[in-house]
């Protein structure tokens, strides 16, 4: 997949308490090489300013709720993440930040790469050359 998309994932219904999940590759696109995730966001504070030259995430707010703007160099996006039954899958090369952290919120991030430092693109100018090139970058 080349496109952000939500991904609505199985709702188990239960009075004991719901339960939901997801799996390669019934609804994720890609297999699991790495789970982290985001908590104890102070109030006002913005997280992961970058991109990715080949990763791919897929994000999910298990408790509360957060933005996730993606940007693809020319135009911007916003996700807004609040329940724990779906994501958004973010394909490698979008620009991401997170930011609109409710107090408690719990960002769920599945990769399909172990960390690799040399994959992130931290200059926005830069990633709109790799992605458009020079004739599109502006
Ligand atoms: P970073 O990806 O820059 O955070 P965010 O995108 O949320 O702003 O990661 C912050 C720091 O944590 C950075 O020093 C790299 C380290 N890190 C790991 O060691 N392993 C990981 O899997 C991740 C995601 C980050």
């Amino acid at each position: 997949m080349n496109w952000p998309e939500i991904i609505n994932l199985p709702k188990i219904i239960d009075k004991r308490g719901n339960l939901s999940f997801f799996e390669h590759p019934k609804q994720l696109p890609f297999a699991i090489a790495r789970t982290y995730w985001i908590y104890d966001v102070p109030g006002g504070e913005m997280r992961g300013s970058h991109a990715f030259k080949e990763q791919q995430e897929f994000i999910v707010a298990l408790s509360g709720s957060f933005d996730v703007v993606l940007n693809d160099g020319i135009k911007e996006e916003k996700f807004s993440l609040n329940r724990s039954y779906y994501g958004l899958y973010v394909p490698k090369m979008y620009w991401r930040r997170m930011e609109n952290f409710s107090t408690n919120s719990l960002a769920l991030v599945v990769s399909d790469k172990k960390f690799d430092a040399g994959d992130y693109i931290r200059d926005f100018e830069e990633f709109k050359k790799l992605k458009h090139g020079t004739q599109n970058s502006f």
